[in-house]
C-alpha cells in the first residue's frame, strides 16, 4: 500500500531522473519497499541491486519479492563500500532512511559514489525528527508516540537531523548537488499513514531501551486511538519533515 511518504520517494526518483534501463543500487534496502518502487521504474532492461548489512532484512525483502513476479532485483549483503561485478558502472544509487544511521555520512556517501559511473546520480530520502512546536492543536497521544520514536533513535545514536545535513554530506563527498527539498508528512483526520505498523516494527527496540512498556504502547489499538484524537480535534498534525536530496557524480 502506498502512502504520502512513498509518494515523496517516487517524486524524488522522478526528479532525480531515475527511469527505464537504469542500473540502480538501493543502499539499506531493509524489507525492500524502495527496491520494489525501483523495479518497475527501471524495467526489464534495467536492474536493481538491493544492498543491506542485515541478513534478516534481506530475507524479509526476498520473501516480499518472492510474492511478486519481479525478476530484476539482486539482493546483496553489504554496506556502503559493497563491491560486486557491476560496481563502478551503475547509473544511480539511492537510499531511504539510512544515512541517519551512519556515524560519518560523508564517508558513507563517498564510498557509495564509487559504485556509480561518472555522470551518475545519488539520491537520499531522510526523515528529520525536528521538534515541531507549532502544531496548531495539541494532540497528546501523537506527541507521545513521536517522542518514543525520537528517544529510540537518540538511544541508538542515530542522527536526528540528517535532513538538515544532507546538502553538506553530498557536497563534502565531492558531488554536484542538484536539489535538496523538504516536505511535511502531515496526518489529517482521514490519513492512512501506518503509524501503528511502524511502532509494531520497532516494538522490540522500544522495549529494549526501556522507552515504554507494551501496555503503555497498546499497539493493537494505537491506530484507532490516534485517528480518534485527530478526528475529535478535526486536526492536521505535522508528524515529521521528509528531506530528499540528489546529486551528480562529476
Ligand atoms: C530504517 S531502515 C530503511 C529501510 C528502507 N530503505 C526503507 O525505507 O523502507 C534502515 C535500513 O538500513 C540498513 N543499514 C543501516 N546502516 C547500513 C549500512 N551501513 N550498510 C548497509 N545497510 C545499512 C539497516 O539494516 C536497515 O535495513
Amino acid at each position: 500500500m502506498s502512502n504520502n511518504v512513498d509518494e515523496m520517494t517516487e517524486r524524488m526518483l522522478d526528479d532525480a531522473g531515475i527511469g527505464p534501463g537504469m542500473r540502480v543500487l538501493d543502499i539499506g534496502c531493509g524489507p525492500g519497499a524502495v527496491s520494489l518502487m525501483l523495479s518497475p521504474r527501471v524495467g526489464n532492461q534495467g536492474h536493481v541491486f538491493a544492498v543491506d548489512r542485515s541478513p534478516e532484512m534481506l530475507e524479509l525483502a526476498r520473501e516480499k519479492v518472492h510474492e511478486t513476479s519481479v525478476s530484476n532485483i539482486t539482493f546483496i549483503e553489504g554496506e556502503f563500500d559493497v563491491t560486486f561485478p557491476e560496481h563502478g558502472t551503475l547509473d544511480a544509487a539511492v537510499g531511504r532512511r539510512v544515512l541517519m544511521y551512519q556515524s560519518d555520512a560523508t564517508r558513507a556517501v563517498t564510498q557509495l559514489t564509487r559504485a556509480i559511473r561518472s555522470g551518475g546520480v545519488i539520491a537520499f530520502h531522510e526523515h528529520d525528527m525536528i521538534v515541531i512546536k507549532d502544531n496548531r492543536t495539541s494532540l497528546p497521544l501523537h506527541d507521545q508516540v513521536r517522542s518514543w520514536l525520537r528517544e529510540m533513535l537518540r538511544c541508538e545514536g542515530a542522527n536526528l537531523h540528517m535532513g538538515f545535513e544532507l546538502h553538506a554530506a553530498l557536497s563534502a563527498a565531492g558531488l554536484a548537488v542538484e536539489r535538496v527539498r523538504a516536505e511535511a508528512n502531515v496526518l489529517t483526520p482521514t490519513a492512512d499513514y501506518p503509524v501503528a505498523a511502524i511502532i509494531r516494527s520497532v516494538l522490540p527496540r522500544l522495549l529494549q531501551h526501556g522507552i515504554a512498556t507494551e501496555a503503555e504502547i497498546g499497539v493493537e489499538t494505537l491506530d484507532n486511538r490516534l485517528a480518534s484524537e485527530r478526528r475529535e480535534m478535526a486536526a492536521t498534525y505535522l508528524w515529521e519533515m521528509v528531506f530528499c536530496g540528489w546529486a551528480r557524480k562529476h
